[in-house]
Formats: C-alpha cells, structure tokens, sequence
C-alpha cells in the first residue's frame, strides 16, 4: 500500500492534527535522562520506593481492581460506584467525551487558558470547541451560559493548569446550575491535594451533571503509572464504563497504586505536598524579589507561572543547563509566560542559580 492510499483513507481531519505535544514529547530529546532537571510536566521529584509482587499478570486483570476501587472511594471519601479508574486522567477527558458527544455534531466548552487535552481529545473525536476565555483567571460567567444547548461537556480545572489558581466554588456552582437540563460539568482536580480549598465531590447528590477528574500523577508522585479516576453518580459512571477498553487498568499498575492509597501511602503524600507547599512559597518570593518578573500567577498547584520580558533568554539559559521548564508563552492570555514544576529544594536552587548566572553575563 503507497503513502499516497493510507492518507486517502486515513481520517482526512488527522493529517493535518497536531497531536499534544507534552512536555515529555516537546523536551524528550536525546541524552542522558538522570543528568535532566525535569521541571516542566508538573511531576514529583523523586520517586518512592514501590515494591512489586505482581502476581498473576499470565491472567487478564479485574476491569477495575477492587482494591484499588475501594482504597481509591476511601480516600475520596465517595462510594465505589461513583468511581472509574482510568489509564491517567487523560483518558477520563477522553472518555467523557466520547460518552457524552456525538461526533461532527455535538460540542464542548473550554476557559483557556487551560489544559491543552480537552481541546486535543474533543478533536480528535470530532467534537466541536467552543471556547470562553477566563476573565483575569475567573469564570466569564455570562459568555459561559450564552451557550446553554449549545454544548454537551464544560471543562473547568480547578487548580488550573498552567495557571494555578483555584475557581471559586460560587461560580462552579452556577456553571452547575445553568446546565442542568443540558451539559455534563467537568471539574478536572489534578491538582486538588495541593490546595487548602475543599474538593467538591461532595456535591454528587445535589449536582446530577458533575463529574470530577483526579490523578495519582502530582501529589502521589506516580505520573508513570499512568493511574488517574472519573467521580460521579453512578449513573454516569456505569455509561462512561461502556466506553472504556476491556481492561483499562494493568494489574501491576493497580497493585502499585493501591500501596500508594494505603495509610502509609497516603501520610508520604501528605509530607510531599506540604513541602512542595513550602517549596512553593519560598520560590515565590524569590521571584517577587526579581527585578524582570513581571507579574506571577498565585498557585494553589505545584508549579509556579510567572511573566517575564526575559522568557526567552531565561528559557534558554535553562535548557543550556539541562533543566527543562514549560514555556506557556503561545497560550491565550499568557504572552511571555513561563511555568516552573515545584521539584526539590536542589532542583529549585539550580533554576535560581543559573538565571541569575545568565543575567550577570549579558
Ligand atoms: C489539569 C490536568 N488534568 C489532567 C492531567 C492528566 O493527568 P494524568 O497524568 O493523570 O493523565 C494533567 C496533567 O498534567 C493536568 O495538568
């Protein structure tokens, strides 16, 4: 078969896609992967130290691994069958959209700045993306509601990515409210461990259209096992789990992961995000003592986005240096904008260090 017959019966809104480019995608690069800062995908620094049984892995795994599923609701503090675990969150987005939009007819609604995957899955299925920019990091409620019936899925991430700040609760709720009869709500939580403010799983019963997306990725330092979770009625869930594949979640996956649930688990991650809290705040203060930070994004998260007019020279300084950040300079609002993962101590001293080298020598 030429090239020339695959692209005639390939998709033909595929060829042109440009596939997410994540960071790990964007920056993988060559060379050795020990001697790289990695500060660029909102990961963990360090790793723990995970044992693995894996018994059994000659046997397909359960569809959604009881211990998991009832360490996972524990946590969260829902019942198990409100509950999907999922390959990352990621493939919750995905997921949702495919339950929930009929392709080339149906649509969902994002508030870029934001996480690039919603707009990536909904394309990729041939959803349409309406698009209501945020207003100074809030909810632009009424341009949201202008599109009553016209969407089928709101995508709202709270802490945002890449900005960091929580939505406040009082217009989540309106968002709830005003498509009750007409859209499932999304509120992507990737990043919720990291905040002081409540999740809001807890409004399941009163908001039938809510759906929450968590991750074992951030707080519980767990981004390669690729382990994240849908929260909803169960209605919802049992839809959602007609679209997943057979057996979405590996067992050595789901062992690991159920380890990292348990109370020991669980107190190692609560260490981690109250240093990276304190990480955090020291950064942030040192970057308000930087004469070229121009403006930086308050972070309920573990990442830092701060303007500056010297992105491109401090970027690159960086990368000289092997430590690798995310440049969020092409996104809606966010001209000159550059966001730093909240790694170690170590790590962080190394970001300060070499920016305040580059700028002495030019
Ligand atoms: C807001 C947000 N949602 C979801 C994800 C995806 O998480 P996962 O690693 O669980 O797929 C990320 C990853 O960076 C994110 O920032």
């Amino acid at each position: 078969m030429t090239k020339s017959v695959i692209k005639k019966i390939a998709r033909q809104e595929l060829i042109d896609m440009v596939p997410y480019l994540s960071a790990r995608r964007l920056q993988a690069g060559g060379g050795d992967f020990n001697k790289k800062t990695w500060l660029n995908a909102n990961e963990a620094s360090g790793t723990g130290n995970y044992k693995l049984e894996a018994q059994n892995v000659n046997r397909y795994p359960d569809f959604q691994p009881e211990s998991l599923i009832n360490a996972y609701a524990d946590y969260a503090n829902i019942t198990p069958t409100q509950l999907l675990a999922t390959r990352g969150a990621d493939e919750g987005i995905e997921l949702i959209i495919r339950t929930f939009c009929k392709a080339y007819q149906d649509n969902v609604l994002i508030c870029p700045p934001t996480y690039g995957m919603y707009a990536i899955s909904a394309e990729n299925h041939g959803a349409g993306i309406v698009e209501v920019p945020t207003i100074n990091a809030e909810l632009d409620i009424n341009g949201i509601c202008q599109h009553v019936g016209n969407v089928n899925v709101v995508f709202l991430c709270s802490p945002g990515n890449p900005t960091g700040n929580l939505l406040a609760h009082s217009q989540i709720k309106e968002v709830l409210d005003a498509f009750s009869d007409s859209a499932m709500i999304v509120v992507d939580e990737a990043y919720i461990e990291f905040s002081s403010e409540q999740t809001v799983t807890s409004w399941l019963a009163q908001y039938p259209n809510l759906i929450v997306l968590r991750t074992l990725s951030k707080a519980f330092a767990l981004a390669g096992l690729r382990c994240g979770f849908t929260i909803a009625n169960t209605d919802v869930i049992e839809l959602i789990a007609k679209v997943i594949a057979p057996y979405p979640v590996p067992a050595p996956i789901a062992e690991l992961a159920s380890n990292a649930l348990n109370a020991q688990g669980l107190s190692v991650m609560n260490e981690r995000v109250a240093l990276t809290n304190q990480l955090k705040a020291d950064f942030t203060i040192w970057l308000e003592k930087q004469s070229w930070c121009e403006e930086i994004y308050a972070s309920d998260a573990n990442f830092v986005l701060f303007r500056t007019p010297l992105k491109q020279p401090i970027f690159d300084a960086l990368i000289d240096n092997n430590i690798l950040i995310r440049d969020q300079s092409k996104q809606l609002q966010l001209e000159n904008c550059l966001r730093v993962t909240i790694g170690s101590q170590e790590e962080l001293s190394l970001v300060q260090h070499t920016i305040t080298q580059m700028l002495t020598h030019v």
